[in-house]
């Protein structure tokens, strides 16, 4: 891969690169679009990484179906799909890690305090192999896109960083690999997320501004179904996750994970009080 970028670099063409785990579904393809709108070649990773799953999590059962993948990830326009081992990714006694000390103690970081430590890990070392100019990410996982941005910035890599619209299923749930762990009813359960996100943002347009009552809000929709268990609702800076008391002009984000059927999903949306008062 390496060698290819540098040769792709020779040329004087502009790699764009997507990172995913698999599992693709159209939120993928939509980064990989936008990803073909601002370079020459796009190179989309899949590499389930191990160091980004806690003990008890899903690596095992993660859904993995290259053959598929390949085939999505062709017909929206990639030019190299990267699946690099995880001996290639991790060499026997690696022992180097990259840690985002301050964005990563919150939210998912409570949860799953490893997590980001194998996200900032393995994207640096994507970053190094596939050597883009500009990569994209996804606002679904807005913590994550937060803590890449930092560290771009903090590391000095000479990457420019895009972050792509959360895509929805027509009926709102925003799309996820995990979501295939969803039963029929929990599919339907799982609704409440979105839902509760759309609440807040009608509150915010008719003039709500309190965060407390917009975490209330938001809790007493997801609270309303039985099947939901809430493990967070935060109102935070968008840019330096710092919690907030009162919207104001900074972009707000409203950020929630809640358990349905046992699967942990994440959604969220940005709360800007000029754009919604316009
Ligand atoms: O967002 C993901 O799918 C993963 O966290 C990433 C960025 C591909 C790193 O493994």
């Amino acid at each position: 891969m390496q060698q290819e970028s540098d040769r792709l670099r020779g040329e004087g063409l502009r790699i764009g690169f997507v990172p995913t785990m698999g599992a693709l579904h159209e939120g993928h393809l939509d980064l990989l679009r936008l990803c073909r709108t601002h370079c020459d070649v796009t190179v989309m990773s899949v590499f389930v990484n191990p160091t980004q799953f806690g003990a008890n999590e899903d690596f095992g059962r993660y859904p993995r179906d290259l053959d598929r993948d390949a085939m999505l990830a062709a017909s929206a326009g990639c030019d190299i799909l990267f699946t690099p081992q995880a001996e290639e990714v991790y060499p026997p006694g690696y022992s180097t890690w990259v840690q985002e000390e301050i964005l990563s103690a919150t939210l998912e970081g409570r949860s799953r305090p490893t997590h980001f430590r194998g996200v900032t890990t393995v994207v640096t070392k994507l970053f190094l192999m596939v050597k883009p100019h500009c990569a994209v990410f996804g606002q679904k996982d807005a913590q994550q896109a937060a803590i890449i941005k930092r560290m771009v910035r903090d590391l000095h890599f000479d990457i420019e960083l895009l972050i792509a619209p959360i895509r929805r299923e027509a009926d709102g749930l925003a799309m996820s690999s995990r979501n295939m762990y969803l039963s029929e009813s929990g599919r339907i359960e799982a609704l409440a997320l979105s839902r509760s996100l759309r609440l807040a943002e009608q509150f915010v347009a008719g003039g709500g501004r309190d965060a407390d009552a917009i975490r209330a809000l938001v809790k007493d929709e997801l609270n309303r179904s039985g099947a939901v268990t809430v493990d967070y609702v935060a109102l935070l800076d968008a840019e330096t996750l710092d919690e907030v008391d009162m919207l104001s002009g900074q972009a707000t984000l409203l950020a929630i994970a809640a358990r349905v059927d046992r699967t942990r999903l994440i959604d969220n949306t940005i709360l800007r009080v000029e754009t919604i008062e316009r």
